[in-house]
Formats: C-alpha cells, sequence, structure tokens
C-alpha cells in the first residue's frame, strides 16, 4: 500500500493553529470477553458484539477525517485460547467482510489484512485475499485487520525478507536503512500510526505494530470494545490533540529559554 506523500504531518498545528487530524490510528480492541462475562453471556457473544463495534468504527473515522485505520483482530498468542473461542474468532472476518464488504468496496475503501497466512483455515484464507482483491485500486480510506498478527513476528519476517534478498545478490548488508526495512514489514508503505488506542483498561501494546509505534501517542480507554462508539473515538482524538509532539527534539520555546 503506497502512502499518499502531501498529507500533513499528523498532530503538528498549521498556521491556523489547528492540528492537523492524525493520519493513522490504530486500535487493540480489547474487552469482548469481560463484557460478555458482565451479562452473563459466553464470550463467543462478545466477540460477535466486537464486530457491530468494529462496524460503528469504520463507519465513524472517515467522519473524523482519519484515512487510515488499523485493527488488531487476532494476535498469534490468541491460538492459546480454549479451541471453541479461537474457532468463533477464526469467524469473525467472516462474518465482518459477509455484510460490509459490498458497502466498503462500494464506498473506496481499501482493505488490507496483515499477519500470517498460516495456520488459517482455506476459507479463511480465500475470504481476506478477496476482500484485498476487491478493494485493491480503492484509496478513499485504508481499512487494515491484522488478524493472526505479531509484531515480533513482523519484524523478523521483514529481517528474512532482506536477507533472502542479499543471498540473492539484489542487496549488499550495507544497504538497509530504517526506512528499506520499514517497507518490508506488513504494513509497507503506509505512514506509522500516529495514535494507538487500547480500550479496556489494560495499558499495554501486546505485540500490537512494535515497529510502528515507535513515536505514536497512546491512548487508553476505560470502555469495553463491544461498547466502544464513535464518541469513544471523539474523545480519544481529543487526547490525542492534547499531547505535545517532538519526535525526539524541543519545542522551539524551550529551545530558545535560557533559565
Ligand atoms: C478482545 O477481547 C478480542 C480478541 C482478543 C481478539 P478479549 O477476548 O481479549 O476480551 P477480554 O480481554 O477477555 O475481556
Ligand atoms: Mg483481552
Amino acid at each position: 500500500m503506497a502512502a499518499p506523500n502531501d498529507t500533513p504531518t499528523a498532530g503538528e498545528r498549521g498556521q491556523d493553529g489547528q492540528a492537523h487530524p492524525p493520519l493513522h490510528v490504530a486500535i487493540v480492541m480489547d474487552g469482548n470477553g469481560r463484557w460478555a462475562k458482565r451479562r452473563g453471556l459466553p464470550r463467543t457473544l462478545g466477540h460477535r458484539a466486537g464486530v457491530e463495534a468494529l462496524k460503528r468504527i469504520v463507519e465513524a473515522a472517515p467522519k473524523l477525517n482519519i484515512k487510515w485505520l488499523t485493527v488488531f483482530g487476532f494476535s498469534t498468542e490468541n491460538w492459546s485460547r480454549p479451541a471453541a473461542e479461537v474457532a468463533e474468532l477464526m469467524a469473525l472476518p467472516k462474518r465482518y467482510f459477509e455484510t460490509d464488504l459490498a458497502r466498503l468496496e462500494r464506498e473506496g475503501v481499501r482493505v488490507g489484512v496483515i499477519g500470517s497466512r498460516q495456520g488459517l483455515s482455506r476459507d479463511l484464507v480465500k475470504i481476506c485475499d478477496e476482500a484485498e482483491r476487491r478493494t485493491v485500486g480503492n484509496d478513499a480510506f485504508f481499512l487494515t485487520v491484522a488478524f493472526n498478527y505479531g509484531g515480533k513476528a513482523d519484524i523478523v519476517d521483514a529481517a528474512r525478507r532482506f536477507a533472502e534478498d542479499v543471498a540473492a545478490g539484489q542487496a549488499e548488508p550495507g544497504d538497509i536503512t530504517e526506512a528499506r526495512f520499514a517497507s518490508l514489514l506488513s504494513t509497507g508503505g503506509a505512514p506509522d500510526p500516529d495514535v494507538i488506542i487500547r480500550p479496556s483498561g489494560e495499558q499495554r501494546l501486546s505485540n500490537f505494530m512494535l515497529w510502528q509505534a515507535a513515536y505514536a501517542e497512546f491512548v487508553f480507554q476505560d470502555v469495553l470494545w463491544p461498547d466502544y462508539s464513535a464518541h469513544h473515538l471523539e474523545a480519544a482524538l481529543a487526547e490525542f490533540y492534547t499531547r505535545n509532539r517532538r519526535y525526539g527534539a524541543v519545542v522551539a520555546d524551550d529551545a530558545l529559554a535560557t533559565g
């Protein structure tokens, strides 16, 4: 996926004093199980309610000028859950794309599914491939679903790809740069996330976009994912706008200060 290169840096204030909206929002969709438990329901129903929340947020995000949305749907560690729950989680992409792919396609959304296809059923691989294929020409909004994804595995895969290029005589070890390495990650040419949101009260990254998170702002919210609404997304953006992103530098006024 190629990133548009004429877009403003998210979070920076323009001449009008207004912060540019984040280009790329990433969300760790968390809390489905607790949501179900509180209602005395099986966890599987929490995951189904989570898909409804995803639909709401995919609809809300473009209206908030978000251009890229990446959601964590299934981690490489989630295989250790009970078989029945894994089976339910595996059924979620189908549940989502069956009802929504045609609309996404029509509305110019480009869908990407990152993570390993290994271990997924043939049916599921087909569904993910089809979602990507049918939306490959779209660029109004970029929705990436991280499924069977792990940040460490993403980095190792990129390292392997570069090593293979070297072995094939297509690169020298010294050719590696941050930009080249980033292009070998599953997120390819996408901009790094400006903000990573995790609802449900947990405050960790859980192996999500490790490389890409280098300068992301983190927003943790005390709401369970199935209850997540446009209003929560707006609140997360409001929090993001209060942050002072310096990328390791100092702000101009502080650099001039003597006292
Ligand atoms: C997130 O909800 C869904 C996935 C892991 C894909 P959880 O299932 O982690 O819900 P909690 O954390 O147990 O409440
Ligand atoms: Mg969880």
